[in-house]
């Protein structure tokens, strides 16, 4: 059995539903908002679409206590209406901290003991103050965090040498935020070095960096939210948990050093973080990542 729960359903969380639902990954789906008009209208909306699919999912709406033997929760809480276009995703600070003081109260209450995916922004702030008033162990708990400004690099580079954004690897690191930055020492297209094809091809790597980093803002400012491409990492990931794949992936993740999240290469599986992949950095990608770690940690004590 396979049992998933997700907490807060705006854009993001009703898109992880549909598409854990539809695509038949979970048995069990919880779903909790803290607005009962809108979870009841989840729920009836998903209810509504089961008859057309070729599996079943049982919906279980409001119930933090269902949580207490789920295999994963999914925190997709937030106010949209404090973030300000062009500005940073810190809008949300105040509010997502103090939502993380009852969401952690209600899951210390139940039993649950697996692995929690946070997606609510600042996210590497959040992620951690999850896991310090959650009672679950670093490992257990992580971050979507730059999983998805890596994605939005590799559509960005993919874009600019016509190839499928999937023929491109290597990482965006540090805060998802304005301080991420793409590590082009670990970017390969087909197994070739970037930085190769950007000499041989006077490639604008400042500008793919930069087409990453407003990535968001691309898609907030003609919809004033974004919804498939943080779904889709935030599914990928439920789906490593669930099968145990030992997925290669950066993500918010626990880092001794600074002693908070932060996007940084791990493995992905059943516990959540297996392990941190520590890669070498050049550097000034180093450097890069101490200045972001710095962003997130003065969030973190103010
Ligand atoms: C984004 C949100 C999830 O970057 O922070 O799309």
């Amino acid at each position: 059995m396979r049992k998933i729960g997700i907490i807060g359903l705006g854009h993001v969380g009703a898109t992880i539903a549909y598409t854990l639902v539809t695509k038949g990954i979970v048995d069990e789906l919880v779903i909790i908002d803290t607005n009962d008009d809108k979870a009841t209208a989840e729920e009836y909306d998903l209810r509504d679409t089961l008859a057309r699919l070729d599996t079943f999912t049982k919906i279980i709406p409001q119930d933090y206590d269902a949580l207490s033997d789920a295999d994963l929760v999914i925190t997709a809480f937030g106010n949209i209406s404090s973030i300000k276009m062009d500005g940073d995703r810190f809008g949300e600070l105040n509010f997502n901290a103090e939502a993380v003081k009852e969401i952690a109260a209600n899951l210390k209450a139940t039993t649950f003991n697996g692995v929690l995916i946070n997606i609510s922004n600042p996210c590497d702030v959040v992620t951690t103050l999850l896991q310090q008033q959650s009672g679950l162990s670093k490992n257990q708990v992580f971050g979507t965090g730059t999983f998805l400004d890596t994605a939005r690099m590799q559509r960005a580079v993919g874009q600019a040498l016509h190839e499928d954004p999937k023929n491109i690897s290597g990482y965006v690191l540090g805060e998802h935020g304005e301080s991420q930055y793409t590590a082009w020492s670990t970017v390969e297209v087909k197994g070739h070095p970037i930085t190769q094809i950007a000499s041989e091809k006077g490639l604008d790597l400042e500008s793919l960096d930069q087409q990453a980093r407003r990535g968001g803002w691309l898609v907030f400012s003609g919809k004033h939210y974004t919804c498939y491409a943080i779904a889709t990492c935030a599914i990928k990931l439920a789906q490593a948990v669930l099968s145990d794949a030992h997925l290669a992936c950066p993500t918010s993740v626990y880092i001794e050093e600074y002693g908070h999240y932060i996007g940084y290469p791990a493995v992905v599986g059943r516990k959540g973080i297996i392990e941190v992949n520590k890669i070498s950095l050049s550097v000034a990608e180093k450097a890069q990542l101490d200045r972001s770690a710095k962003i997130i940690k003065e969030k973190l004590v103010h």
